[in-house]
């Protein structure tokens, strides 16, 4: 993946093009700076085709990361679900390793370009009010990165309800970034930068420390999984790092400018002065050689379970 991917498709603020937003969320969007963001959700990030572009971006880092789009020993599902599916490409992706199996995405919204494989089927969805799928429907439930849009406090019901959709003997995975926005070490210009994402987040009941990632094979214990198993991948951040600590370094430093304008906003600063911030911050993971993790729980249900 070439590092020019961002500026190939740059359109950051730009809302959507007619016809790439299927409407469904609860609220209208609305612009913050230049970007859209949808108002009603506690969803920190935008939607938007900058987001698009990062999102797909960030999806091919992780699936190098982690050398799969899959750590659970799924075998051949023949349904699929990935709730919270943002541009769908996870989930396409599933569709031509698995051709003979039905693949659902799930999201607030769908923002598609492409035109997907025929196996892949979008349908709009809020999984904080309950999934609209019958019990015990899916043989692989998958949900990535949602840290960022389900408060704390949450998280164990919606875990119960992926699991309600999992069908007997069916698998779910959860990944989730191990320290919410930070690296480590951090230096001042992170610290800083970390406890204003903190402040913003927290009045939307997020998490920005970890504690999902660390309680994720938690809530699937909860959901009464079994065989639950974590792996723990720890990653650079800053061209220090080589391929991956370079494209990561670019994607955290895209989700910084993501919600600058919102971070600007509330603590009634200039756009630039956050800006400047995240600048001071991307340089400090260079110089401190600092790492992120991500942490991938998987489990199963049980084949008696109702
Ligand atoms: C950070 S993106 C991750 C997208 C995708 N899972 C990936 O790894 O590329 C989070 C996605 O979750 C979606 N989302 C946020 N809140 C949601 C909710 N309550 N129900 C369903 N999807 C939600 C957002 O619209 C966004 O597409």
């Amino acid at each position: 993946m070439p590092w020019w991917f961002f500026r190939r498709r740059r359109s950051a603020g730009a809302p959507p093009a007619a016809g790439q937003t299927v409407a469904g969320a609860s609220a209208a969007p609305s612009l913050q700076g230049e970007r859209r963001f949808l108002p009603e959700q506690p969803y920190m990030l935008p939607k938007d085709m900058g987001e698009v572009n990062r999102l797909d971006f960030q999806h091919y880092v992780l699936r190098s990361l982690l050398r799969a789009n899959y750590l659970a020993p799924v075998g051949q599902p023949r349904r699929i679900l990935d709730v919270g599916c943002g541009t769908g490409q996870w989930a396409c992706e599933l569709c031509h390793q698995f051709p003979q199996a039905e693949v659902v995405g799930v999201d607030l919204e769908e923002i598609k370009a492409t035109t997907p494989p025929s196996n892949y089927h979008f349908v709009q969805g809020d999984v904080r009010r309950g999934l609209p799928f019958a019990s015990g429907s899916f043989d692989f439930v998958h949900q990535r990165l949602l840290t960022s849009a389900l408060p704390l406090a949450a998280w164990p019901e919606v875990v119960r309800e992926l699991a309600r959709v999992t069908a007997p003997g069916g698998w779910i995975e959860l990944v989730e970034p191990g320290m919410g926005l930070r690296v480590t070490p951090t230096g001042p210009a992170n610290e800083q930068l970390l406890r204003m994402g903190a402040q913003v987040a927290g009045q939307r009941g997020l998490d920005t420390e970890g504690v999902v990632a660390r309680s994720l094979e938690r809530y699937l214990l909860e959901a009464r999984l079994t065989r639950v198993q974590t792996r723990v991948v720890e990653a650079p951040v800053g061209e220090w790092g080589g391929r991956i600590g370079s494209l990561l370094a670019l994607d955290l430093r895209e989700v910084w400018k993501a919600i600058s304008a919102p971070l600007a906003a509330h603590f009634g600063l200039p756009l630039q002065e956050v800006q400047q911030l995240i600048e001071k911050a991307s340089q400090e993971w260079n110089s401190l050689q600092a790492h992120c993790t991500f942490i991938v729980s998987y489990g199963q249900k049980p084949a008696s379970a109702d």
